[in-house]
Order: structure tokens, then sequence, then C-alpha cells
């Protein structure tokens, strides 16, 4: 776990509305954009006690969220296009004049892609109309937001592809991000840097890389690592932490064994929930997942299972499903239609158990769908339950003096006797920044920026 600057910020003056503050007009506060459940902001404001002063969020289940477990935020529930201006204004106004200390922003990724950037441009700079993902623009105003709070630190969190992405900028021209990021915000001041973080060198027990931007108009930061036209590298920058795991003489990563090995045994058919933990609980696989998967061994994939389960006839090709012997089904993903039955057309990755000694794998939103990738427990027949996310993301996590509350909030179709949502826990989770990664890039910043001390 980071250090605490909580400790540290007390020897700081205070304004005259309560915070602490550095230099001449900063506040030592933290506020976020595209928030989703505040969980990355755990990180910030229940690890380093750097107070998450407000948030904005389109989902109203998701703004719930933060309001019920950040009590004292401000939470913005809508639209950023609509909301960035009162936001900045907002912003302002709390903090009495004062500058936010940092701004964290994590747009929503699924609609970035390297792939066709070359395309893409050609058929904007032709006044082409190209069919056009609007969630990556969405950077737009998150700096916009950015101009207008001028925070001593930025981060951006998003996939790594992003580092590819051309957009539509603010004239209607093609301009990759980076640069439209380094374009409008190094004249401000800012020096930045984008490296691809694997967050398993953090102590997260499951893989998750992403790109983090980070910002700082500090002068001293400035003249350390001065500005560039290119800021990004797979490699770590001085921006970022050095890892705690995995490299020579550091711990290895940790495991879901580690993580998550000591949980009570589930089943998706006869013992889907654990009684003393509502958390503990999977969706139950229909008959077929069941007998797919429960022949299928730890890190494997069912569409890999060629021997018959009957009479054992070994070695059928890949698109085979029914034994060349006894004509029983093999136990590979299947789908019947019209009298016929074939191999799911999927991708390898599906239908596959995780490995026990290696972290689990990314934790997406659809973490209790067998058919996405990678989504098996590793020797139970079953997907990974509420519980273990939790815990693999860090959210339920010992550093944190006190447990998220999703109770309360609903969100879709409400579970008769279930008093939260297990949707919203997968969603929320699998789109979420891993607080403790976070609690660590923000210590560093503040180590960093030296007045925290
Ligand atoms: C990647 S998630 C953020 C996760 C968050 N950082 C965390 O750690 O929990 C992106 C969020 O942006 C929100 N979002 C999408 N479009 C938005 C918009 N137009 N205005 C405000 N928020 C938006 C999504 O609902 C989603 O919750």
């Amino acid at each position: 776990m980071a250090k605490k600057t909580q400790s540290i910020k007390s020897k700081l003056p205070e304004s005259s509305n309560g915070f602490r503050v550095l230099g001449d007009d900063v506040a030592l506060a933290s506020a976020s954009l595209f928030s989703g459940g505040g969980i990355g902001d755990v990180g910030i404001e229940w690890g380093l006690g750097v107070p998450v002063i407000a948030a904005c969020e389109l989902v109203p289940s998701r703004a719930e969220l933060i309001r019920r477990n950040f009590p004292d935020t401000q939470v913005l529930e809508g639209d950023i296009w609509k909301l960035a201006n009162g936001y900045v204004s907002d912003v302002q106004k709390h903090l009495g004049g004062l500058r936010p200390w940092l701004l964290t922003l994590s747009p929503p990724c699924q609609g970035m892609s390297a792939n066709g950037a070359g395309r893409i441009s050609a058929a904007i700079r032709s006044g082409k109309r190209m069919p056009e993902d609007k969630r990556n623009r969405l950077v737009l105003p998150g700096i916009d937001v950015l101009e207008g709070l001028r925070p001593d630190w930025f981060l951006i969190e998003n996939v790594r592809r992003m580092e590819n992405t051309v957009i539509r900028n603010e004239k209607g021209e093609p301009e990759n991000i980076l640069k439209l990021i380094g374009r409008r915000l190094q004249p401000l001041g800012y020096t930045i840097r984008s490296s691809i973080v694997d967050f398993r060198r953090y102590g997260v027990p499951h893989h998750r890389e992403r790109l983090i931007t980070i910002g700082s108009r500090l002068p001293s930061i400035v003249q350390e690592i001065p500005p560039l036209s290119d800021f990004f590298s797979k490699e770590l920058s001085g921006l970022h932490p050095r890892p705690s795991h995995g490299g020579p003489d550091l711990p290895s990563p940790v495991t879901l064994r580690e993580a998550v090995g000591h949980l009570p045994q589930l089943d998706s058919l006869s013992q889907p929930i654990d009684s003393k933990d509502a958390y503990h609980r999977v969706p139950s696989w229909n008959e077929s997942q069941y007998y797919w998967m429960s022949n299928t061994s730890e890190g494997k994939t069912a569409f890999d299972n060629h021997d018959c389960v009957y009479c054992k006839t070994e070695g059928h090709a890949p698109e085979v499903v029914f034994c060349r012997s006894c004509q029983k089904p093999l136990p590979k993903p299947t789908i019947s239609k019209n009298g016929t039955t074939r191999l799911v057309r999927g991708f390898r990755t599906s239908y596959r158990r995780m490995t026990w000694d290696k972290p689990a794998s990314t934790i997406t939103m659809n973490s209790g769908v067998i058919s996405s990738d990678m989504k098996g427990h590793p020797d139970q027949n079953r997907v990974l339950s509420l519980r273990e996310i939790l815990i693999l993301s860090t959210l339920d996590h010992p550093s944190w003096n006190r447990a998220y509350q999703f109770e309360g909030v609903r969100h879709g179709r409400s579970q008769p006797g279930l008093n939260f949502s297990p949707r919203l826990v997968r969603e929320v989770v699998g789109e979420s920044i891993p607080p403790l990664g976070m609690s660590y890039i923000i210590q560093h910043l503040a180590d960093l920026d030296g007045r925290l001390k």
C-alpha cells in the first residue's frame, strides 16, 4: 500500500473553507470526470486522504454509487458535453477560487481503436462522413475542463490503443488524441508523459494494462521533465511510479490463488451463492455450458476438448463436435439450429479457465459471462463471484478502512430478496481504475511535488 498523505497534509496551512493550501492558489483536493462508480477515487480519497470534491457521471446508478460512498463529493449527473462549464464553475466556487491540486479523467474506452487511423484521417479530410464513435470525442470536453481548472496535476486513464486513435478535433479536423492533448495543454505550461501501465506491477491481482497520461504544470517538474512533442512511451516515464511487483528484486505479481484461494467453493448449478456472503455469488450455467466447462481443465479452453468423455476416443479434429466412435457430443461449445449442431463461432479465449498461480485475467463488464474472454474459475465449475472480482479489483482491500456500499442502488430489474444489483457490481468494477494502483500513482505525484512532505 502506498504511503498516506493524510498525516502529511495536516502540516499545510488551511484555507477559510477548510482546504489545505499548497502555494498561493491551490487546494489539496482532487476532482474526477467520467467518474463511473468513483472506484479509482477510492484510492485517492480513502487511500491517500486527498478529498475528491467533485465528480461527473452520465449513468444515474453510477452517480448514485458515488453519492453514497463519497457523501461530501459534489456529483454532477449527466452528459459532460452539457455539464463542462457548470463543473468548472462549481469546483471553483467550492474551492473559494483556489485551483484543485489534481483532476483525473477516464473517458470511456470502448470506442478506441487503432484500426484504420489513416483511413479515418483521409475520410475526415475529404469531408466524407465516416461512422464515428462519439465516445472517442469525449476527451474534448475533458480538455475544456482541464483548461478551465488548470490543476497542478492531471491524470487521464484509457485503453492502451488510445495512443493511436484519431478523432475529429474541435475544428472538425482529424487529429491523434495524444497530439491534441499536447497541442491544447502544453501552451498552458503542462509537461506531459503517456506510458503504458501494467497494474499487476503495483500489486493488483489481475491483468490490466492501461495508457496513463500524466501532466504537471509545476515549474520544478517542468524543468526536470521538459515538454516533448511526442510524449508517448511504452516504458514508464519519470512521472509514473516504479513498479512494486514483478521484475528483478521485486516480489512476483499477486496470484489468483493468493488473492481469493481462501474463499468457499461455489458451483454454478448446485451452489451458486454462499449463504454467509451475498457477494460470493455466481450466475447459473445451463447444462450444456456445465458439460463443456466441467470437462475443461485449468488454463484451457473448451474449444480444445477433442477427446470423448464417454468412450475415450481421442484426437478429434477441432471442428468435429460428435465422437466418431460412439456419436456422443464432445464437450465443446456448440450451437444447434435447424437440426444441425456446429461449433460456436468464437475466440479461443472464450470458454477458458484462468490459472491459479498467475494474476486473474482482465476483469471486464462481462466478468460473469463464460463465453467472454477467459472468465472461467481455475477448477470450480463457474465464473468468478462478485466477492472475487471485488477483491481482484482491489476495491475490497485491507488498505481501505471501510467497505464500498452497493446496497440500495437499483440498476435494471431487481432480484427478489437482494438489496444490490449484481449487474451493477460487474459493470462498474469492470470499467474501473484499480484503486490500489491509483493510490500508488497519486502518491508518486505527491512525492514528486515535494510540497506535501
Ligand atoms: C471508464 S469508466 C470510468 C471508471 C472510473 N474511473 C472508475 O474508476 O470507477 C467511464 C465512465 O464515463 C461515463 N460517461 C460516458 N459518457 C459520458 C458523458 N457523455 N458524460 C459523462 N460521463 C460519461 C460512463 O458512464 C462511465 O461510467
